[in-house]
């Protein structure tokens, strides 16, 4: 166990797990899941979803992972319960896949880095030309994944830790900076509008599907992310206030890339709003212009820098989604870390071609499938996105709070969490905990989650 490595400082956890969270997700992911899901009204559920389910789940998975010191299957059989380890084996799977397509889209945004710096700020109306480029942004692609393998390969307090305490800081700053001059622009309160006051009537359920699943990929929970990541934090990590502090980090850098882009296009259409359910394309279609706006020099420094910033973000991302099955293979199979990542690495590169072909280049994976009840196809991409967010991460979630409580018992987890928070046991956070995690998180993403399976793929709806 010695050499299995571990994070050097409290602060190198909260950011590598940070840094894990916030990403594409919170980027590209949040205000086109905004934009798609009628605005604020989209926002006020994410954020209840985030604080009184998702903060539960996070600080469980953080527990799991310290107390056992392994990856989400070792975890499991670990305390016990070998029968349980599915939830593991389904959380890797849910990693291969998340990681497959994240990786696509990490390498668009890798290409723009490009872009920005050549001036292009005409992509914005190029982007589905740019995509459809297949053996640039797949060697763009490539390139990328090459980076994660090689950043986990350098284990954790290596790799990880170094690269996110510096990074996500200056991801920050600039996009408060993005965020002060979008404000600026004409029209920009069209667009702060549309992000800030709910029209409540837009709620359907399957805007309240898609917050939840928006709320799980954020946060990087519901497929063991944190069960690793917990299983490198030492006894005297205090959980539940590093799991607040990794939550807010989380919600606060989407909710100000809402405040960045949603004034854009409140400017890029004169106060209409209309095209801000374009879907995945969003910011790539839409950012550049705002640094067109800025101009000349500063202009491309600006787009230039923003998206090495974006990148990096994505990688912290990256990296632990290749943490997870890399971890997994080096506990239980004995391969050689090193080896290990560039296999893992390869495997999901190859899972993600058909996402890359899928914009336009293979007319079999852009209109990959029609859901039940729906007129226009999705590409494979969204297929496995939302497959990933909106079923199998909530469903992930529900069975690990439900093991905790009931299985593991409460009376274990509450044990551990108070390994460094000598307060914690008797206090007000621990019989709420102890309420969400035995009782309202596993009956409410219970049910979400077999009405997602009902209405996605089988086209009836209770509501
Ligand atoms: N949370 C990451 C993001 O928002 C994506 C992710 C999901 C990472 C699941 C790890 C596990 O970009």
């Amino acid at each position: 166990m010695a050499n299995r490595g571990g994070f050097s400082s409290r602060l190198g956890f909260i950011m590598a797990a940070a840094g894990s969270a916030v990403g594409l997700g919170n980027i590209w992911g949040f205000p086109y899941e905004v934009g798609q899901g009628g605005g604020a009204a989209f926002v006020v559920m994410y954020l209840i979803f985030c604080f009184v389910l998702c903060y539960p789940v996070m600080v469980t998975e953080i527990a799991i992972g310290r107390k056992t010191q392994k990856n989400p299957v070792g975890a499991f059989n670990a305390l016990g319960y070998k029968k349980w380890n599915f939830v593991g084996k389904m959380g890797i799977f849910s990693g291969f896949l998340i990681l497959s397509f994240y990786n696509v889209i990490a390498g668009w945004a890798f290409g723009y880095v490009y872009e920005m710096a050549i001036g292009n700020f005409d992509i914005a109306t190029h982007f589905s030309e740019f995509v459809q480029d297949v053996f640039k942004v797949g060697a763009y692609g490539m390139v990328f994944m090459a980076t994660t393998a090689y950043v986990v390969s350098k284990g954790i307090s290596g790799g990880i830790e170094k690269a996110a305490k510096f990074l996500m800081p200056s991801l920050l700053i600039m996009i408060l900076l993005i965020v002060g001059y979008a404000l600026t622009l004409p029209n920009a309160m069209a667009g702060v509008e549309f992000y800030l006051v709910p029209d409540f009537s837009k709620i359907t359920t399957s805007v309240v599907i898609s917050a939840l699943g928006q709320a799980f990929f954020s946060l990087s929970l519901g497929m063991g992310a944190l069960i690793t990541y917990g299983s490198y934090v030492n006894k005297k990590e205090n959980i539940v206030s590093a799991a607040a502090l990794i939550t807010l980090a989380d919600v606060g850098i989407a909710v100000l890339a809402g405040m960045m882009i949603f004034p854009l296009i409140g400017f890029m259409t004169d106060g209409a709003m209309d095209n801000v359910g374009s879907g995945p394309g969003l910011i790539f279609e839409t950012l550049p212009q705002i640094f067109g706006t800025i101009g000349g020099t500063l202009g491309v420094v600006a787009g230039t820098l923003f998206f090495v910033l974006l990148c990096f973000a994505a990688l912290t991302s990256t990296v632990s989604l290749l943490e997870v099955p890399v971890a997994y293979v080096v506990d239980e199979k004995n391969i050689r870390r090193s080896r290990a990542v560039w296999l893992v690495a390869g495997a999901i590169f190859l899972i993600g071609i058909p996402s890359l072909l899928g914009n336009g280049y293979s007319d079999f994976f852009t209109n990959f499938m029609t859901y039940p009840g729906s007129e226009t196809a999705t590409n494979f991409l969204g297929f496995v996105n939302s497959l990933a967010n909106d079923s199998l991460l909530p469903l992930g979630g529900c069975l690990i709070v439900f093991f905790a409580a009931h299985v593991w018992k409460k009376h274990n987890l509450d044990e551990e969490l108070s390994h460094g928070a000598p307060n914690y046991k008797g206090s007000f956070l621990q019989k709420y905990l102890n309420f969400a995690v035995g009782y309202l998180a596993p009956a409410v993403l219970g049910f979400i989650f077999v009405m997602t399976v009902l209405e996605t793929y089988f086209g009836i709806s209770i509501f």
